[in-house]
């Protein structure tokens, strides 16, 4: 079976340990602890889409507002507002699902929040992606979602149930999510067997140093290079360094 198109990142160095990109129409995880840069990458694979591919694409935040993503993200000179003014771009604050009561009113019915929650974010993707018929869409971070989900069956359905959404557009989407332990004897979280692929970003110690490493742990129908790769964060964002290793 030949293996499925690739979908350029434009991220320097990490096409090259992806064999060429993400793997197009699927639904890759990108996990990483806080401040590992999660939501740059997905921001990156965003803006070029849209910079040097002409790929429109939809940015699905549950952790910040528009305007907060916009400010973080102009550091890198990538003007979001732009782009969204131009049709290349629209962003979806889901943010205020985080603030629902336990209890949603819809005209009679009573819906929980964890329902309430999936639903309009299945909605928010939706609206999102058929406004600009995106090629590329991401989401930050599923953690907001999954904290509603202690029961591991209930969360498996709803994390199932989102990426099936995300799956039937046909877009090529980044989901990011938490990493609760890193290292090499790190646990690996349910979403990560549900998604196509997996991307860990961390940060190893070598030595008296610390060092931040992407690593390829998952990708369905591709061959990839499984060794942790250096990566910086620059004034121009990712940068990932495919042929220098860590140990
Ligand atoms: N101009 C810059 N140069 C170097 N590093 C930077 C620059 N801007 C941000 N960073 C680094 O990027 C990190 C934040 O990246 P990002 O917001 O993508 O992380 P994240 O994984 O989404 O974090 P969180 O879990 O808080 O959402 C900061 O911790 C900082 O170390
Ligand atoms: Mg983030």
């Amino acid at each position: 079976m030949s293996s499925p198109a690739k979908i350029p990142s434009g991220v320097p160095g990490l096409d090259e340990i992806l064999g060429g990109g993400f793997p197009r129409e699927r639904v890759i995880l990108i996990a990483g602890g806080p401040g590992a840069g999660k939501t740059i990458l997905s921001t990156q694979f965003l803006v070029n889409g849209a910079m040097k591919y002409g790929d429109s694409g939809v940015f699905v935040s549950l952790d910040e507002s528009k305007e907060h993503v916009q400010r973080e993200m102009s550091q890198f000179k990538w003007n979001l507002d732009e782009l969204e003014k131009g049709k290349k771009l629209a962003f979806v604050d889901a943010s205020p699902i985080r603030h629902l009561p336990g209890e949603v009113k819809l005209g009679k019915m009573t819906v929980g929040k964890r329902d309430f929650s999936l639903i309009s974010l299945v909605e928010g993707v939706r609206k999102g992606f058929e406004s600009v018929n995106a090629k590329r869409i991401i989401v930050d971070c599923l953690a907001s979602l999954t904290f509603n989900y202690p029961d591991p069956i209930q969360r498996r359905t709803g994390i199932l149930d989102l990426i099936e959404a995300l799956a039937e557009t046909k877009a090529t989407c980044l989901l990011t999510t938490e990493l609760r332990s890193s290292g090499l004897e790190r646990g690996v979280e349910l979403e990560e067997y549900l998604a196509h692929g997996v991307i860990v970003l961390q940060t190893i110690q070598v030595g008296k140093s610390f060092l931040r490493a992407v690593q390829v742990v998952k990708m369905r129908e591709a061959q990839i290079d499984l060794q942790p790769r250096p990566y910086r964060i620059t004034e121009n964002g990712i940068e990932v360094y495919p042929s220098e290793t860590i140990f």
